[in-house]
């Protein structure tokens, strides 16, 4: 499985013995399992996966003739990210008699990484977790730096943990499989890197959008490599989000109460989408950038087919108090990592998100419509 592999490392500085290796190439699937028997000599192995990723033959792909048990999470999709979902899989490994010595493999969307994560890491106390991420939003953020959990009634990830997975896959020809609206909107996750960290990633994205669209393996193969490298950096520096790692959550403000409040109509990349046009309005109206950088983002957020403006029915009264539900609010106050220029974020007096005045934040929505 070595060639043509390329292998980044993710770093736990709180953890050391938690470095993980991310491993990136095209049609890795099929050699996966057979890794992990010679790596971990003596581990059983046990897959998680969904009944989309089934129907698309990766885990049959995955599975070859290696013996391995499955659970499938069966219907796919948000719905399912609960702890039934979690007690389903350890009722199942019980049953199964699985030990501390299973390995289990994620192998999926941000549903399947998220839940599957979330039961290795409290299985007998946490088993270790192979994350094989097989959508855009997954393979660029959700898979890499530890976040696992499930919703609430009331609640996106209500329940969750940090528990960095032993070693993550990225497969790109995976993604040859996913529905374009899913494809677009998991891009919105490598345009988020782009702006927070590297003005070359966005030059390189804006130039090569028609490749990226036509998933094209050679840019999905770049594409993963910088989202490993600058998310992993940020996991480094900022591994449980105390202060740096709240920059993966630019746009995510706006977008999580967005996506909220369309009742999960939109998808979360295209609701992140419209959250990035509200931060870089506001960080105009504030002075911090200019217009230019707006500009430019809505150019290629256009030509990804997402939407730049809030959808009718959602009123600003929902989406304020939405908003300062949002984790990295203070004392009911909604706070937003914003953008000096494209591949920085302002930062002042050492923090990255920051409070916005009501009448400031209100104007911005106004103008998103
Ligand atoms: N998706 C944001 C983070 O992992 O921190």
């Amino acid at each position: 499985m070595s060639a043509g592999v390329h292998t980044l490392t993710v770093r736990v500085p709180s953890r050391p013995e938690t470095a993980y290796e991310v491993r990136i190439g095209v049609g890795l699937l099929g050699g996966i399992l057979a890794e992990l028997r010679q790596g971990w000599v003596g581990s059983r192995l046990f897959v998680v996966s969904d009944g989309n990723v089934r129907r698309h033959g990766h885990l049959a792909t995955l599975l070859g003739h290696e013996p391995a048990g499955t659970f499938v999470i069966d219907p796919p999709g948000e719905g399912s990210k609960t702890l039934r979902t979690v007690e389903a899989i350890v009722s199942h490994l019980e049953r199964e008699r699985y030990g501390r010595d299973t390995l289990l493999v994620a192998l999926g969307g941000g549903v399947v990484g998220d839940v599957a994560g979330f039961a290795a890491a409290i299985f007998k106390r946490g088993i270790p977790c192979i994350q094989v991420p097989t959508t855009t939003v997954a393979q660029a953020d959700s898979a890499i730096g530890g976040k696992v959990g499930v919703d609430s009634d009331l609640s996106k990830n209500a329940y969750g943990a940090f528990s960095h997975p032993l070693r993550v896959y990225i497969d790109v020809a995976t993604l040859a499989t996913l529905d374009e609206r899913h494809y677009r909107a998991g891009l919105i996750e490598s345009v988020k890197h782009a702006l927070i960290a590297d003005a070359g990633y966005f030059d390189y994205l804006d130039a090569h959008l028609d490749m990226i669209l036509a998933r094209d393996e050679a840019a999905l193969l770049r594409l993963a490599e910088r989202n490993v490298a600058i998310k992993g950096d940020v996991v480094f520096r900022d591994p449980e989000e105390s202060n740096l790692r709240r920059v993966l959550n630019f746009g995510h403000t706006i977008g999580h109460a967005v996506e909220s409040a369309s009742g999960y109509a939109l998808h979360h990349g295209e609701a992140v989408a419209i959250g990035i046009v509200g931060a870089c309005l506001i960080a105009e109206r504030l002075g911090l950038a200019r217009v230019e950088v707006r500009l430019r983002v809505v150019a290629l957020l256009r030509r990804l087919g997402v939407p730049v403006s809030l959808p009718p029915g959602v009123s600003d009264e929902q989406l304020l108090d939405l908003m300062t539900r949002d984790k990295k609010a203070r004392g009911g106050t909604p706070r937003f990592v914003l953008l000096e220029a494209i591949g920085r974020v302002h930062c002042p007096g050492g923090q990255y998100a920051i409070a916005v005045p009501e009448n400031m934040l209100l104007s911005a929505l106004g103008d998103l419509r």
